[in-house]
């Protein structure tokens, strides 16, 4: 059994109040009988009614409400003593209007099932035991005790807890950033948002709170969202291989039990409850380089003039805290940085968009606007006996907005007037767990607006940094009018990501943490957060040039790619090294933007549909005995399969590829999936491999986005005998058009016989882009072609390179091409 102080062992906890409940003793009291509650399971259910898609159930003292959210998605509340608490999430903002076709309450003689088309949830009727079933009578999940609580007698409310079965062969996947191995079977976990600099393999907690998980058993899967913002706990089978449980130190028990039967399934539903991150502007998928800091403004620009001069692509520049004046955000070190409109400007008319890092900490000191203006409007937080919560962080003294008070947002989000007036193109929310010198973080009894549900720092601090980016978030999309705005932020909750990006935090420069980054950022994109990074290099310490660029060609395919370091280590440029590692990353950067479009079109299809833009391999086939283990190899998209080099001197390596063909990228090389296979990883590249079938679009290497007019959009076409469809999604890139549905969403179908290929686009939205043409690549035809045919017009201007690729042009908007 693990004993961790802080963390609350269920039974010792229970043991430990019978105990005092022993010493509990007042002479003459008329109440003597009454003995305080210690932890308290649920009773037999004695009823069930009915109100909507609402059903309660009650013991006759406790009540458990069920609600049926969707067709796939079912909601369980617990009120030990029948008052349910106010109806709020910060994760959910709507649970209404959702889609649901039919459901209703049977009683039968064991047990009461609240039923949809697709899942049940059974109330046993002996012991409140709750479990849940698909359509076949399968049982997905089940209570392994009936849910419980205690009273917290220092602040009042209940510690919550849920407890499953866990069944032998169960993988457990989700939790957000969690350092460790992918698959979460045997680990206890706990969520409390942490700065945690130089973070190790297996430290817990780290920067965000994401109380989700995904569980896979038997080739089914299903999701549990536990909706609970204090500090939560999770147990996958650590303390008790039969039991997964999962327990808050206050707040509701409030969960979401969500139906796959895939993991795919699961993930969509997630972020049908929690949102999916905006579209970004097409820059932000750009590259990024970042140090703390680049200044003085001399800095700033011999670095960008040498990306320029070296030809490695680059879209974002950042300054770090060192650009503000004595670190007082929304203010500039004139003497660092004496025009920054000017520098701005220049920075943009060379296509470098500017990011500065804001934190949350607002230094005391009544010569300063900022602090000013906070404080006559009661906008810090303060603590219970009404003092100002004060704590020290870069600035000094300082005290923290309510992030959590939808006034103090607004006022947050209108600070960054000036600095959007001065050409910033997106903010930086950083030490938002709240990070606090000394302490780590505000003490618990720090009070909070809470929209008006009011709490102490124990209910808000997991969402503090999540409040904060989304007052950024909103404050700068009002500021911007129609254009994107974009966001980082190291802290979050659940649902995060209609706000904002996020990177991993302060990692390391060690091998090790190249492996944890692949990992995390893994592991963030089945929690909800697609958009996320690693620091490229490792914040801390000092990398080779080795792991440096094996660094770059993982961070190429993280959706969000920024090289970041710390201010004590040396240059960490993508030419720092030398030859030949400047070649390779340039090689690598360059692939980024040649695939802009097919990660701007995953990206939609995230934004859009739910699909996360990183896909483990357990995602994707977790019918397959042994993926479960897997944490290397990942799609990016659904088309392109990447298996990053995570060792120092590694001259081959091995990739599993799931079933079906797939085109060695770089030799175009036809190798059958299902197994796994050794490929050779020279330092000049990594093992990828794409999908037999797909359209994988290109964009010839830009300097940054927008530099040059689009003229011709390339079509990677990658023959398959079996059919297959891709989609590539076009717009304007940086405005909110897309909302008013002004994009163009295209299908490719592409179908293969020995002697004949076919190729169908359609095209469904309102936008047209620019170019007129595409150039056709088709790679991998099995035979030599003699006439191909357009729209029932025949091509006669082709060419078959030697690398047996087939070559033409092709109006942008035909509808089928035929290759015989
Ligand atoms: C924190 C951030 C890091 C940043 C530094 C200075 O450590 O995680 O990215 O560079 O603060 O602002």
């Amino acid at each position: 059994m693990m004993e961790d102080k802080n963390t609350l062992n269920p039974e010792l906890l229970s043991q430990k109040l019978v105990e005092e409940d022993d010493e509990f003793h007042h002479v003459n009291n008329p109440a003597a009988s009454i003995k305080p509650i210690v932890k308290k399971y649920l009773g037999a259910p004695v009823g069930a009614t009915q109100k909507g898609n609402k059903f309660f159930f009650t013991d006759g003292d406790a009540k458990v409400e069920v609600t049926v959210v969707t067709d796939e998605i079912i909601r369980v509340r617990l009120a030990p003593h029948s008052v349910f608490l106010d109806e709020f999430s910060y994760a959910v903002p709507k649970l209404e209007n959702k889609k649901i076709s039919l459901f209703g309450l049977r009683e039968e003689e064991t047990e009461y099932i609240v039923y949809t088309n697709i899942v049940n949830c059974h109330v046993r009727k002996k012991d409140f035991f709750i479990s849940f079933s698909d359509n076949q009578n399968h049982v997905t999940s089940s209570d392994a005790v009936p849910m419980h609580w205690e009273e917290n007698i220092k602040f009042g409310g209940y510690y919550v807890y849920c407890t499953k079965e866990c069944r032998t062969d169960e993988s457990f996947f989700g939790l957000g950033d969690k350092p460790t191995e992918f698959n979460l079977r045997g680990k206890r976990l706990k969520n409390w948002n942490t700065d945690a600099y130089s973070f190790a393999w297996n430290q817990d907690p780290l920067y965000r709170s994401i109380p989700f998980y995904i569980s896979l058993n038997e080739g089914i899967a299903h999701g549990i969202f536990f909706d609970n913002t204090f500090k939560t706990d999770f147990d996958f089978g650590a303390e008790d291989p039969t039991k997964t449980s999962f327990w808050a130190e206050g707040g509701e028990l409030q969960y979401y039990y969500i139906h796959g039967p895939h993991m795919m399934d699961v993930v969509k539903r997630y972020h049908l409850i929690t949102g999916t991150h905006p579209m970004p502007p097409l820059w932000a998928l750009g590259y990024h380089q970042c140090r703390w800091s680049y200044y003085p403004e001399s800095k700033v620009r011999m670095v960008t003039k040498t990306f320029r001069e070296q030809k490695i692509p680059c879209d974002g520049i950042y300054l770090d805290i060192d650009y503000m004046d004595g670190y007082r955000c929304f203010t500039w070190n004139r003497k660092y940085f004496p025009d920054p409109k000017k520098m701005i400007k220049e920075l943009a008319d060379q296509g470098f968009k500017t990011v500065v890092i804001i934190d949350p900490g607002i230094r005391v000191d009544d010569n300063y606007a900022v602090f000013k203006e906070g404080k006559e409007n009661k906008y810090f937080c303060r603590r219970c006996d009404d003092y100002f919560m004060e704590g020290h962080v870069w600035p000094g003294r300082c005290q923290f907005p309510d992030f959590t008070n939808p006034e103090v947002r607004e006022w947050w989000g209108g600070l960054f007037d000036e600095l959007v007036q001065l050409g910033v193109a997106g903010v930086w929310n950083d030490m938002n767990e709240p990070a606090v010198f000394g302490n780590g973080t505000f003490p618990d009894d720090v009070r909070h607006q809470y929209d008006g549900h009011r709490g102490s720092h124990r209910k808000a601090h997991n969402v503090y940094g999540m409040q904060m980016v989304r007052a950024t978030y909103e404050g700068l999309r009002n500021l911007m009018k129609n254009k994107r705005p974009f966001t980082i932020t190291r802290a979050g909750y659940s649902g995060v990501q209609r706000f904002s990006s996020v990177w991993t935090g302060d990692n390391v420069a060690s091998w090790e943490h190249l492996k944890l980054g692949n990992i995390q950022i893994q592991r963030l994109s089945v929690s909800g957060i697609s958009f996320s990074g690693t620091d490229i290099g490792g914040f801390s310490g000092e990398p080779d040039g080795e792991l440096f660029t094996r660094w770059i060609q993982m961070g190429t395919f993280s959706p969000f790619m920024r090289a970041h370091s710390a201010g004590d280590t040396k240059e960490r440029e993508p030419w720092s090294f030398g030859e030949p590692y400047t070649a390779i990353n340039r090689k690598f950067i360059e692939l980024r933007y040649r695939l802009l479009p097919y990660l701007y079109s995953a990206f939609w299809e995230h934004h859009r549909y739910g699909f996360p833009i990183v896909r483990p391999i357990v995602l994707q086939e977790q019918q397959e005995d042994g993926n479960q283990f897997r944490q290397d190899e990942f799609t990016y998209g659904d088309k392109i399969l990447i298996c990053p080099v995570l060792e120092p001197g590694q001259k081959s390596r091995k990739v599993y590829l799931p079933k079906g063909k797939w085109y060695n990228f770089w030799t175009q090389e036809v190798a059958e999936g299902g197994k796994e296979i050794i490929v050779a990883t020279p330092l000049d590249t990594i093992p990828i491999f794409v999908k037999a079938g797909s359209v994988i679009p290109e964009y010839p290497v830009m300097q940054y986005v927008g530099e040059k007019e689009i003229e011709e959009v390339k079509l990677n076409i990658y023959f398959s005998d079996t059919e297959a469809n891709s989609f590539l999604f076009e717009d304007y890139g940086e405005t909110f058009a897309y909302e008013q549905d002004i994009y163009l969403e295209k299908k490719f179908v592409v179908k293969g016989k020995e002697n004949k290929m076919t190729i169908q686009q359609s095209m469904e939205g309102l936008y047209t882009p620019r170019y007129e043409n595409y150039h056709i690549n088709i790679i991998g035809l099995p035979f030599k072609p003699t006439r191909i045919i357009a729209d029932n017009n025949e091509v006669k201007d082709f060419v078959m390179a030697a690398d047996k690729s087939v070559q033409l042009k092709l109006r942008k908007n035909f509808t089928q091409l035929v290759i015989s």
